[in-house]
């Protein structure tokens, strides 16, 4: 006998083609009507072409059939917008007014984190220009799509991720835009990237306080920021810029993260400050929030942002981290 929860149990094994996330993560799956021996699926057809839609309905019938041969099955498409279909429940911008600092580190570090406790994450590379995120995970497979939406493209622990460099067709492609133009793929990547359900979805905002942040701050419905600095006198002065920005803008700042801190040298079991003291205290008064980590210069994590393989990043600093990205973050179950 079928039953509304066997029928979704049995969906969540039915995946969309070209990403491993199923038709329910990805909030296809509208209706389900189930009357005696006549069950009415209706599922979304955003970004899936005609060969996609035919899989996930044959798979459908296969999966069910097995639980109930009797049952006849009908499956409706329609058409949605990703935007009508997408549920994410928290929207985090990873920011600083100065490039270079390490902003796209801090949201990799914060997207494994939060996937390490089991959330759905995704990244949504808002920085156009210069985008690195794809460079980290290691990716370099375009995403899939059709003229209704995008997928994003999975990395190696299942973080959904967008990123202007995917779109192009080399990696050391330049993007020359004007500013609407870069505020408008900022607003596509929101608008017609199908995200599905996601917890938290993490913005790597681009260095500065001008035209692209600003759109980003303005059209995404961010609850949260991460303010990103090095402890030198030149960067907080900048980057303080960005506390009173999102301030402005009435953007909770959930904490501060201070990069590029110090350097171990184990040999003499010294930290070194190479870019002088720490600002930490100076900046989390700033901000008015706590600091999150003092993250230091690491041979390995730099090579492992270089081989894309960040995800396999561990360290005291990393649990530590994420310790204290769990007591201010919005909408964890702990
Ligand atoms: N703590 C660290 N230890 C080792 N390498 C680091 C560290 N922080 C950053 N890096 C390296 O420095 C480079 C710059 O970092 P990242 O790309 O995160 O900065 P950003 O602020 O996002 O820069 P941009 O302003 O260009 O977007 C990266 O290649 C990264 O590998
Ligand atoms: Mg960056």
């Amino acid at each position: 006998m079928l039953t509304r929860e066997k029928i979704i149990e049995a969906l969540n094994d039915v995946l969309v083609p070209g990403i491993t996330n199923s038709i329910v993560r990805m909030n296809l799956v509208q209706d389900i009507v189930l009357a005696d021996t006549k069950l009415k699926l209706t599922l979304a057809s955003t970004a899936l072409n005609e060969d996609a839609r035919n899989w996930i309905k044959e798979k459908i019938f296969e999966l069910l059939k097995k639980l109930d041969k009797a049952v006849e099955i009908e499956v409706e498409f329609i058409e949605k917008r990703p935007l009508e279909l997408n549920s994410v429940k928290n929207v985090i911008a990873i920011m600083s007014g100065k490039g270079g600092v390490g902003k796209s580190l801090v949201t990799s570090l914060t997207a494994i984190a939060l996937c390490r406790q089991g959330y759905d994450v995704g990244i949504l590379d808002a920085d156009i220009t210069g985008p690195s995120i794809p460079k980290m995970f290691g990716m370099n497979t375009h995403p899939q799509g059709t003229e209704s939406g995008i997928l994003p493209v999975l990395s190696a622990n299942g973080i959904e991720i967008i990123s202007i460099n995917l779109f192009l067709p080399s990696e050391d492609e330049a993007v020359i835009w004007r500013g609407p133009m870069i505020g408008k793929a900022i607003t596509q990547f929101w608008e017609d990237v199908l995200w599905g359900k996601l917890d938290y979805l993490l913005v790597d905002l681009p260095p500065g306080t001008a035209d692209a942040p600003l759109t980003a701050l303005q059209v995404l419905p961010i609850n949260g920021a991460i303010i990103v600095f090095t402890p030198q006198d030149l960067t907080t002065m900048i980057v303080k810029k960005a506390v009173k920005m999102a301030q402005q803008m009435d953007k909770t700042i959930l904490g501060v993260v201070e990069n590029m801190s110090y350097l171990y040298v184990p040999e003499l079991q010294k930290k070194i400050e190479i870019f002088g003291k720490s600002r930490g205290d100076e900046m989390s008064r700033a901000a008015g929030a706590p600091l999150l980590a003092k993250i230091p210069i690491d041979p390995k994590l730099a090579l492992l942002c270089d081989e894309g393989h960040i995800e396999r990043y561990d360290s005291e600093v990393l649990t530590s981290f994420s310790s204290a990205l769990f007591k201010v973050i919005p909408g964890k179950n702990a």
